[in-house]
């Protein structure tokens, strides 16, 4: 019999799809029945053999039959969905107290961050940055700078001669002549830089680093670099900073002064770092001797200007509270970690 034919393929698709798992069986099921030979398909195709008067009722009963399945088949179906999707969500959750990878986060170099704050502070003054060479002839190291061949104030600096006329520089004075020479007044510049020296212990290295300061201008004082000095220390190395200004000589300055801030680390009380003395000895600096205005072509009777000149490496090992300067120069990864 027709109808229990039906019933059979009813109850074995409704088995099929209440046993289903995955979504994907629902799209195989649905194809089994309502495909070309499905089983379904086959029960319609049956209807030819029927007796006009049978079709009707046999049609409404296929039409039903296929109305229940299609009707389980989507229930399944979203059933299934909506488990896939849980499980997905709940497989590829995140796991928020999973310990990451740790990326290896890098540091400036102390003195590329000595360079860095004082460059942002002398730009903020007004300062533009120059750059000079670091071999450098004889003339812009020495003779421009009032230290003429002979002159016992060469002994000052143990420099390294490539050529009788050429050197490495041994300060970062030797960019005043040559802005000199290309600028003109008024103009303040400053040149941080490597220098070299044959010197060698835990202060000394025989390469280091220094920034050079230069204004030039028509009425330059020894006011004007002392409050720029002191602003400048002030931001370096703290607001509550002493300072203090010692009559020194140096061959392209007149008068020459040499300046000491209170030591940051005891603010003055004394301790290894200063030594004891509570204060740090830092700087040179004064108002441009008028020889080397003349020299570098820059009308000494109309313009004055001051200079200072300072190492930047003292100025980091204060700064960090470095004790060897060679630390800066290994490469020790150990050492550049501690900078972070
Ligand atoms: N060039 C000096 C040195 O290396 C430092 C210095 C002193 C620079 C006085 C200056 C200055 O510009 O005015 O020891």
């Amino acid at each position: 019999m027709i109808s229990e034919q039906l019933e059979t393929i009813k109850e074995q698709l409704l088995a099929e799809i209440n046993g289903a798992e995955r979504v994907n069986q629902i799209g195989q099921i649905r194809a089994k029945a309502f495909g070309k030979s499905g089983s379904i398909s086959a029960l319609s195709k049956g209807m030819r053999d029927l007796s006009p008067e049978e079709r009707p009722k046999f049609g409404a009963m296929i039409n039903e039959l296929k109305k229940v399945i299609e009707e389980s088949l989507s229930l399944k179906e979203g059933e299934l969905e909506e488990i896939e999707l849980k499980n997905k969500l709940e497989s590829e959750q995140v796991d928020i107290t999973e310990p990451s990878n740790i990326r290896e986060i890098g540091a400036l170099h102390p003195i590329a961050d000595v360079i860095d704050r004082l460059t942002d502070i002398c730009v903020d003054m007004g300062f533009s940055v120059v750059e000079g060479p670091e071999i450098e002839s004889d003339y812009y190291n020495f003779e421009a700078m009032n230290i003429p061949k002979n002159h016992p104030s060469r002994d000052m600096q143990d420099t390294f001669f490539i050529t009788d006329e050429i050197l490495l520089r041994s300060h970062t004075s030797a960019v005043q002549a040559r802005e000199m020479e290309t600028r003109k007044p008024p103009f303040k510049i400053i040149c941080p830089g490597k220098t070299y020296r044959n010197d060698s212990d835990a202060t000394h290295s025989p390469i280091f680093h220094q920034i050079e300061g230069l204004v030039i201008d028509e009425n330059i004082s020894m006011a004007d670099l002392k409050s720029m000095l002191t602003i400048l220390m002030r931001r370096l190395y703290g607001n509550d900073t002493k300072i203090r200004f010692r009559p020194s000589f140096f061959p392209f300055t007149e008068p020459s002064i040499e300046v000491d801030v209170s030591c940051p680390s005891c603010h003055g009380k004394g301790c290894k770092i200063c030594k004891g003395s509570g204060m740090l000895e830092l700087l040179g600096a004064g108002i441009v001797n008028p020889k080397v205005l003349e020299m570098s072509g820059i009308d000494s009777k109309k313009y004055r200007g001051f200079a200072f000149g300072f190492g930047l490496d003292r100025t980091a090992m204060i700064l960090n509270s470095i004790n060897n300067i060679r630390n800066f120069y290994r490469n020790d990864i150990r050492f550049l970690e501690q900078m972070k």
